[in-house]
């Protein structure tokens, strides 16, 4: 997958970084998870590492933009995981919104990775708290976004204060959250947070 990535990052692609990477590969491959949601496919990057870890899951993966979309799907293709993967195009919380209400998700995921829009990661918690099973792990990447979450915020740049500040609402909304058993947070690279659901 390397390789891959190279490539993706010099068009300027936003993919997970290495070390996070190989967490998320180590965790879907010990965890084994049947069913997978990811927030923010890119274009497929982390999905196909997912798939190829965790070799009897199907991945449900939604992506606002179009263009990255038709690119993900055609990456799935040509990896050989079409059958196995769902992108749905959209806007993540109009989408996790309405598989809620389907009442076809309910407690379905055993494994979801949250790598969408940082700034929406408090507004989801409880939607997403709400799709994934009992025992099961949300993995949520950028949690402490370029050290400023939680870090020293002397030389941060203003275009960054909303996302900073929801961000630390979201590690907040973890902490009290009694429908989390417990959350473990990995100091690397962009900070990810591991969550398991009560
Ligand atoms: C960090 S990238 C995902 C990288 C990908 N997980 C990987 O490592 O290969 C975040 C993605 O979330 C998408 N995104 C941003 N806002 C979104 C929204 N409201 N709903 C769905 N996707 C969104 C972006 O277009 C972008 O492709």
């Amino acid at each position: 997958m390397e390789n891959i990535r190279q490539s993706l990052e010099a068009r300027g692609l936003p993919i997970i970084r290495e070390k996070s990477h190989q967490i998320l590969m180590d965790l879907a491959k010990e965890l084994n998870p049947k069913n997978i949601l990811e927030i923010g496919t890119a274009v497929g990057f982390s999905g196909m590492s997912m798939l190829l870890s965790a070799k009897d899951a199907k991945l449900i993966t939604l992506e606002l933009h179009h263009d990255r979309v038709i690119e993900a799907k055609a990456n799935f293709k040509k990896h050989g995981f079409s059958d196995r993967v769902e992108v749905i195009e959209g806007d993540c919380a109009m989408t996790l919104a309405n598989m809620l209400e389907s009442g076809n998700f309910n407690k379905y995921f055993d494994f979801v990775f949250l790598d969408g829009p940082k700034a929406q990661y408090v507004k989801l918690l409880d939607t997403l708290i709400d799709l994934t099973k009992s025992g099961g792990m949300i993995l949520a990447d950028n949690v402490l976004f370029r050290g400023f979450v939680r870090g020293d915020k002397t030389n941060m740049p203003k275009r960054f204060k909303t996302i900073v500040k929801r961000l630390e609402m979201f590690l907040e909304q973890v902490e009290m959250s009694d429908k989390i058993s417990s959350y473990k947070l990995l100091d690397v690279e962009d900070g990810l947070l591991e969550i398991i659901v009560r």
